[in-house]
């Protein structure tokens, strides 16, 4: 039998859906080969370790918890960081676990910092040739002349987004300039670097599942969704349940359908993923214009996820998916 350490909730204001993947990931790892631990982790970044992990987190109960130190997480086999967003996603804990010589799954350290990046990323795939909207990200102190020019240059509607985020947590669409200001100021609550897209008229928002290492990679979708607001916002995601999957997306063309496919993979490639990513698409099929979005290296893993549901089209199952990650996650470095 081998560990599996599982790593929840945390620093990230994505803290809940951290709790709801682990919890399906938890029931769906395979007994006769591995024994799971959890070790969740508070708001503030104090890593606990115990049976009780779930409730402790979802309602305070400290029964069957005790504080544990990130060195426990040393004597696993393997450890999955069920993170999501900043001190997750982000390359902190892959840093972490590095140092320790643990395996974990998903991405490495460059990897996860880069796809966190909303900017960064961005820079690297026009860099290579891979269609962008057009952007502008800046820090606090360039602020000021960031949005005269944003102002001068670019057009309404607008996307504004703190540059390390997720689940559209202090994402705004601005459509009037007088309350451009405004967006930027949300976003700074959330990073302390924030930036300003082209918004695009999309009528698809498509979604990719890749899982593996460079060379075997296995593609799932694109899946589409459609969202119930005016953008795929937090309330959408995870409150109001108004927004629908298609999986995999209808009605595609197909030279589309395998376009993205291919983009999908070319994309984990240049940002160097390992074991999953969720590579994300905004499309309008009137005019064709495709734009990819962002990459997910630790996409949402409850029951009704995209990435997972994705996955399942391949005729995995979702415990068979859990095994494959873990698997791949003792060949890293390989
Ligand atoms: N440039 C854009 N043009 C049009 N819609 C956008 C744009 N950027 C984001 N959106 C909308 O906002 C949602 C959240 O933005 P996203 O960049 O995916 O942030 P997050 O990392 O929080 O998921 C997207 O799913 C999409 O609906
Ligand atoms: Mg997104």
């Amino acid at each position: 039998m081998k560990t599996v350490g599982v790593v929840f909730g945390g620093k990230s204001p994505e803290h809940k859906i951290s709790i709801i993947s682990a919890e399906s990931i938890v029931a769906n790892i395979d007994r006769d080969v591995y024994t799971p631990v959890l070790f969740p982790m508070d708001r503030e970044g104090h890593l606990f370790r115990g049976d009780g992990g779930f409730e402790f987190l979802k309602i305070g109960k400290k029964e069957s918890i005790s504080p544990a130190s990130f060195d426990e997480l040393k004597k696993m086999d393997v450890v999955f960081p069920a993170l999501h967003g900043p001190f997750g996603e982000d390359g902190t804990i892959q840093g972490l676990l590095e140092i320790m010589g643990v395996p974990y799954v998903g991405c490495g350290v460059e990897s996860s910092a880069l796809n966190m990046h909303k900017g960064l990323f961005r820079d690297v795939f026009a860099a290579k040739g891979i269609s962008q909207p057009q952007y502008r990200y800046f820090p606090m102190v360039d602020r000021d002349a960031s949005l005269n020019e944003i102002r001068d240059t670019m057009p309404l509607p607008l996307f504004v987004k703190p540059c390390r985020g997720g689940s559209s947590i202090g994402i705004s669409r601005v459509e009037a300039m007088g309350k451009l200001q405004d967006a930027v100021e949300t976003a700074f609550q959330f990073d302390d670097c924030v930036i300003v897209e082209e918004g695009i008229d999309i009528t698809e928002e498509l979604e990719v599942a890749v899982m593996g290492r460079p060379g075997q990679l296995k593609v799932a979708g694109p899946g589409q969704l459609i969202a119930g607001d005016a953008f795929y916002n937090y309330d959408d995601k995870y409150v109001n349940n108004r927004t629908h999957f298609q999986i995999p997306a209808e009605d595609l063309p197909l030279e589309i359908f395998t376009k993205i496919r291919n983009l999908a993979a070319v994309a984990f490639g240049i940002t160097n993923c390992f074991g999953l990513a969720r590579v994300d698409f905004l499309y309008n099929r009137n005019t064709g214009y495709l734009v990819l979005n962002e990459i997910n290296t630790m996409p949402g893993f409850t029951d009704i996820s995209m990435y997972p549901k994705l996955m399942m089209t391949t005729g995995m199952s979702f415990s068979g998916l859990v095994s494959a990650l873990l698997e791949l996650a003792f060949q890293r470095g390989r």
